[in-house]
């Protein structure tokens, strides 16, 4: 579809949402949303639209109208999930709940299938390309009390112009592409997401102009590859480097983070970027996947072994002060205990900041689900648990120079663990419990170090 295409659909939409605010007047959502955070900046605009439409929040699915299940499909356990989320909504059918299933589960035909077989008083179904036509969908339940459906498969630019309601008051997702081209063999993404689609880059920055008038300190650039961004534009000013070198220079935004990157394209402009543009967060998220080059073959993912530490090593050159998270999956099809080791290896030597550990779960569709030499569930749960071990002693580790420093938190909330603390995180995305009033919830405090736990460190309010 075209912009003027597009923009004429966004306008028929805001029509559907008046339609529906003029039937309802008022009436209740709840959203949850699984899986990464392009899933939570979907959920942001599905929210927009909502309030739109005379809706208001709650967290409560049994007191809502409208249920809205954004789903994740990367992982089995997140499939079923929504499965077990589902089951337990369908009671409150009966009192007139509207139960919508979108995001990237229904872009799979087998699981659409299983809906209409399994889960047939699910009243709305769309995809990830057509999260605009929402309104249109809700208003045809409404008014007919008939099932709603629009999954499409074809890629649609990135649509603009739709209202927004933020989760947060100093941090703003902000998506700059969409899709993936890579084919990871073991991943779904690239099947339910679509080619890559980057976004205008003049649209970004006024998105991000705008953000910055209304208060917003922090960005976070999304994208299931976001240093390729622009690669689908063919405008050499409209590449990941210089969208940085833009965001640096507008007033008001004091910090830049992007997710995820892909190590193969880490070019040396994007590394000089971000070593010139003071606002860009030093920590950097380089998914790993896997040690072993063998492996990472397979995985299709276009880097050994040794280019990824040669990478790491260019960096922390360039930018001493840099620091590295990653994602690491066991157990893919053929890894052999040698394979793992080299996957411990790269750890060991990284060191890592932080590690996203995931246990390989077979997807329907992809290259790696076909292959012969799955693993047996019982070595990949054995592999995690020496990965777990490993990575529990490297952030405990990486956690030591913390003690003692005084550290800026954005209080995110109250600790999971402990009611009588308030957890936020360091600049580097570790955990903080410390302890402090309510009240400090939304605000930037200074925070002593006073501990160190691994995963999370603890501190008290400085003093100062
Ligand atoms: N099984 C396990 N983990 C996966 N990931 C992606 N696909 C799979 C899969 N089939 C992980 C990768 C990716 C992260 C977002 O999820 O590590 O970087
Ligand atoms: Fe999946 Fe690989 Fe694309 Fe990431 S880069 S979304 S892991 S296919």
């Amino acid at each position: 579809m075209n912009n003027k295409v597009l923009d004429e659909e966004i306008v028929e939409q805001k029509k559907y949402m008046q339609k529906v605010k003029s039937i309802i007047k008022k009436g209740f959502y709840y959203i949850e949303t699984m899986g990464c955070l392009l899933n939570e900046n979907d959920s942001e605009k599905i929210e927009g639209m909502l309030v739109n439409m005379g809706y208001e929040k709650i967290d409560d699915y049994s007191k809502a109208n409208v249920a809205v299940l954004n789903t994740c499909c990367i992982r089995e356990n997140a499939e079923n999930r929504v499965f077990g989320k589902l089951g337990a909504m369908k009671q409150y059918k009966k009192d007139g709940l509207i139960i919508a299933i979108c995001g990237c589960m229904p872009q799979e035909k087998h699981i659409v299938n299983k809906m209409h077989e399994s889960y047939n008083f699910v009243d709305i179904i769309f995809g990830t390309h057509t999260i605009y036509r929402f309104p249109e969908l809700l208003f045809n339940v409404i008014d007919t009390n008939k099932k709603a459906e629009n999954v499409i498969d074809i890629d649609g630019q990135i649509v603009e112009g739709l209202p927004i309601k933020r989760n947060d008051k100093y941090k703003a997702n902000v998506t700059i592409m969409n899709g993936c081209n890579n084919f990871c063999s073991y991943c779904i993404v690239p099947y339910v997401r679509g080619r890559e689609r980057s976004r205008n880059i003049e649209d970004i920055i006024a998105e991000i102009k705008e953000l910055a008038i209304n208060g917003y300190k922090e960005i976070i650039l999304l994208g299931q590859n976001v240093n390729s961004y622009g690669k689908d534009l063919n405008d050499a000013n409209s590449i990941f480097a210089n969208l940085l070198y833009r965001i640096n220079k507008i007033e008001g935004i004091e910090i830049i983070k992007f997710l995820s990157p892909h190590p193969k394209d880490f070019t040396d402009d994007v590394i000089h970027a971000i070593k010139e543009c003071e606002k860009v967060h030093k920590v950097l998220h380089l998914p790993l996947q896997s040690g072993s080059t063998n492996v990472l073959k397979a995985m299709n993912r276009k880097y050994t072994k040794e280019n990824y530490l040669n990478l790491v090593n260019k960096i922390r050159t360039e930018i001493p002060e840099v620091a590295f998270t990653t994602d690491i999956i066991v157990g893919f099809p053929g890894e052999t205990e040698e394979d793992f080791q080299d996957t411990l290896d790269v750890i060991s030597q990284v060191k890592f900041e932080q590690l996203f550990m995931f246990i390989y779960s077979r997807r329907v569709g992809t290259i790696a689900d076909k292959m012969e030499n799955q693993i047996p569930e019982d070595v990949k749960s054995e592999r995690f648990t020496r990965l777990k071990k490993l990575a529990d002693s490297i952030v405990f580790e990486t956690g030591e120079k913390y003690i003692g420093t005084i550290q800026n938190i954005l209080v995110d909330g109250i600790s999971k663990n402990n009611d009588k603390m308030l957890t936020g995180r360091t600049n580097s995305g570790r955990i903080v419990n410390f302890e402090g009033k309510i009240d400090l919830i939304g605000q930037n405090v200074y925070i002593k170090i006073i501990s160190n736990h691994g995963w999370y460190l603890k501190g008290n309010i400085a003093e100062n």
